[in-house]
C-alpha cells in the first residue's frame, strides 16, 4: 500500500508500520480476535483525521477506528488487514465549564482522565467501568458504554451534549455547542453513539457532568440463592433513591478472583449469589438506610460487609471488578453480554448452564454483571475462538425470553451474525442505508455490526 501521502498528513511520528510495534493494536483485549495492519495511524487533530479519511475514501482503503482497545466484541480489530486509526494521541481536554457542569474533550482521552478532570472542578463524570484507565471517551461513545452506574445516571448516550466527528467521506460533522434545547432535525449524537466506528470517527465530545455525592457507601451482601438476591434488588430499586450501582456475581467467579489475585474471600462460606451495592448522596446515608425496608435484611443477615471509606470500598469492589481479568487469565472467553426483561433474570441464570451443556458439557461458565439493569455477562471458557455454536444457542435463548443479545458491549464482529435475533430484516436494511449515507464507500470498520 502506498503510504507516502499518509506520512505527509501525519508526519513520520504519526504512523507505525513495524509489525513488532503495532501488535498491541491488532489483537483485541479478550484475545479472541486478531488481525494485521499495514499501518497504525496516530493523528493529533480533527483536521488530520479528516485528511486521512478523505485519502482512504479516494483510494477505497478500509480503516478501523480504535481508542483504548478494551472493547469486548472484536470491533476495533483489523481482522481483514485494515488500517488502524488510533485516537491515542488525541487527548486534549479543552474545557471544563464549572458553571454549567460540562466538559469538552478530544476523543482519545481516557475515561479515567475525564473523571479526574471533572473531579478537580468539583463535578463528576458519571460513566464508570473498571477499564477506565485505558478505555477512551471516543470508544465509550462508539459503544454507548454502560458500566456500573447506569441505574442512577444512564448509559453514555445520556451524557452526550454534543459531538464532532468525521464521516466516511472525510467531512467534519456535528457541533460542540451543547445547547440545552436543539430540535433541528435528526439527533446526530444519538445516532453516532453506539455506531461502533461504522458511521463516523468521533473526534471530540461535549459531555454533561453531575454533582458528586457528598457521602458514599458500599455494601457487599451474600445470599443463599439468586432469587433471594433479586428480591433485594427490587427492594433497593423501590426504596433507596441514593443507589448508584447494584452488581451481581456468583461463588465460582469470586473463587477465581480470590485465587488469581491471592485475596481473602469476604466470608468462609459457599453462597448462591452476591450483590455489591453502592450508595451515594447527601450526608446521612446510614440513617436513611436504617429507616428503609432494607434494614430488616441488613440487621439479620450474617453476610453483610460495609465499606465507608475509599480503602474499604475498594476492597469490596475488587471482588466484582477483577472478574474480567481473572476470567481472561484462565483462558480466552466467549463473552456474551445480554440483558433480560424484568422477572426473567433468575430463569435465565438458572437455565443457561443446561443450554450450554447440551452442546459441550466440559466448558466453564462464569456469570456476573449489572443486576440493577437486568444485564448479565455470560463468560464461557472452553470452545475455540471461532466456534459459534454455544454463542448462538445462548443468544437464541436470550432472544426467546425477550432480552437483548448486546446490553452494553455492542455487536462488533462477535455478534454480527446474530443481529437478526433482535432486529428484523427491514430494520437491518434501514441500518445498512444509514451506513451508506455516512460511509458511501464502506471503508469505516467493515465487518462490524453487519457481517461481511
Ligand atoms: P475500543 O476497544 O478501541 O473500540 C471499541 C469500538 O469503538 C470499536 O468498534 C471501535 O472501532 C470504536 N471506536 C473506538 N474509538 C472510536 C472513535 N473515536 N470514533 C468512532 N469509533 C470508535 N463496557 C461496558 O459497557 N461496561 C462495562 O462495565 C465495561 N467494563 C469493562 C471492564 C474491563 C476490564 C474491560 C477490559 C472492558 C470493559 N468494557 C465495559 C468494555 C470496554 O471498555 C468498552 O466497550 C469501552 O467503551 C471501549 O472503549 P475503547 O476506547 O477501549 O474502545
Ligand atoms: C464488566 O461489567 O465488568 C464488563 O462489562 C466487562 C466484562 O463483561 O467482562
Ligand atoms: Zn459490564
Amino acid at each position: 500500500m502506498e503510504l507516502e501521502s499518509l506520512i505527509t498528513i501525519l508526519g513520520s511520528g504519526g504512523i507505525v508500520t513495524d509489525p513488532s510495534l503495532n501488535s498491541a493494536y491488532t489483537v483485541d483485549w479478550t484475545r479472541r480476535y486478531s488481525g494485521n495492519t499495514p499501518a497504525v495511524l496516530l493523528p493529533k487533530t480533527t483536521e488530520q483525521v479528516s485528511q486521512v479519511v478523505k485519502w482512504c475514501y479516494k483510494n477505497s482503503v478500509a480503516l478501523v477506528p480504535q481508542g483504548g482497545n478494551t472493547g469486548m466484541v472484536g470491533g476495533a480489530t483489523p481482522v481483514n488487514g485494515e488500517l488502524v486509526l488510533s485516537l491515542k494521541r488525541m487527548t486534549d481536554i479543552e474545557e471544563v465549564d464549572d458553571a454549567t457542569g460540562q466538559i469538552v474533550t478530544q476523543a482519545g482521552t481516557t475515561l479515567g482522565d475525564v473523571q479526574q478532570a471533572a473531579s478537580r472542578h468539583g463535578w463528576k463524570y458519571p460513566v464508570d467501568l473498571s477499564a477506565r484507565d485505558s478505555a477512551s471517551i471516543g470508544g465509550t461513545i462508539a459503544t454507548n458504554a454502560g458500566g456500573s452506574q447506569v441505574l442512577r445516571y444512564g448509559n453514555t448516550r445520556e451524557q452526550i451534549l454534543g459531538l464532532e466527528a468525521v464521516s466516511g467521506t472525510g467531512d467534519v460533522i456535528g457541533d460542540l455547542r451543547g445547547l440545552s434545547k436543539d430540535n433541528t432535525g435528526y439527533h446526530l449524537p444519538g445516532l453516532l453513539c453506539g455506531s461502533e466506528g461504522t458511521l463516523a470517527v468521533v473526534t471530540k465530545a461535549r459531555l454533561r457532568l453531575v454533582k458528586p455525592p457528598k457521602e458514599e457507601l458500599s455494601i457487599l451482601l451474600g445470599f443463599r440463592s439468586l432469587i433471594e438476591a433479586l428480591s433485594i434488588v427490587e427492594e433497593i430499586r423501590k426504596s433507596l433513591e441514593d443507589v448508584q450501582a447494584c452488581e451481581v456475581f456468583f461463588q465460582n467467579g469470586l473463587d477465581l478472583v480470590c485465587e488469581k489475585f491471592e485475596i481473602a474471600p469476604p466470608w468462609n462460606a459457599h453462597l448462591g449469589a452476591y450483590l455489591l451495592v453502592d450508595i451515594g448522596g447527601q450526608i446521612g446515608l446510614e440513617e436513611r438506610i436504617s429507616n428503609s425496608p432494607l434494614s430488616a435484611f441488613l440487621n439479620t443477615s450474617n453476610f453483610v460487609a460495609y465499606g465507608s471509606d475509599n480503602l474499604s470500598r475498594k476492597k469490596l469492589w475488587q471482588y466484582r471488578d477483577l472478574h474480567t481479568e481473572a476470567i481472561s487469565a484462565a483462558g480466552v472467553p466467549h463473552k456474551l453480554d445480554v440483558s433480560l426483561p424484568h422477572g426473567k433474570l433468575n430463569e435465565f441464570c438458572n437455565d443457561v448452564q443446561e443450554i450450554i451443556n447440551t452442546i459441550d458439557n466440559e466448558t466453564q461458565l462464569f456469570l456476573f454483571g449489572h443486576a440493577g439493569d437486568g444485564n448479565i455477562h455470560v463468560n464461557v471458557l472452553g470452545p475455540s475462538p471461532e466456534d459459534l455454536e454455544i454463542d448462538t444457542a445462548v443468544l437464541k435463548y436470550v432472544a426467546s425470553l425477550g432480552g437483548s443479545i448486546s446490553a452494553e458491549h455492542g455487536i462488533g464482529r462477535a455478534k454480527a451474525h446474530h443481529l437478526n435475533l433482535n432486529r428484523t430484516t427491514q430494520e437491518i436494511d434501514i441500518f445498512r442505508e444509514i451506513k451508506a449515507a455516512f460511509d458511501p464507500a464502506g471503508i469505516l470498520n467493515p465487518g462490524t455490526i453487519f457481517p461481511q
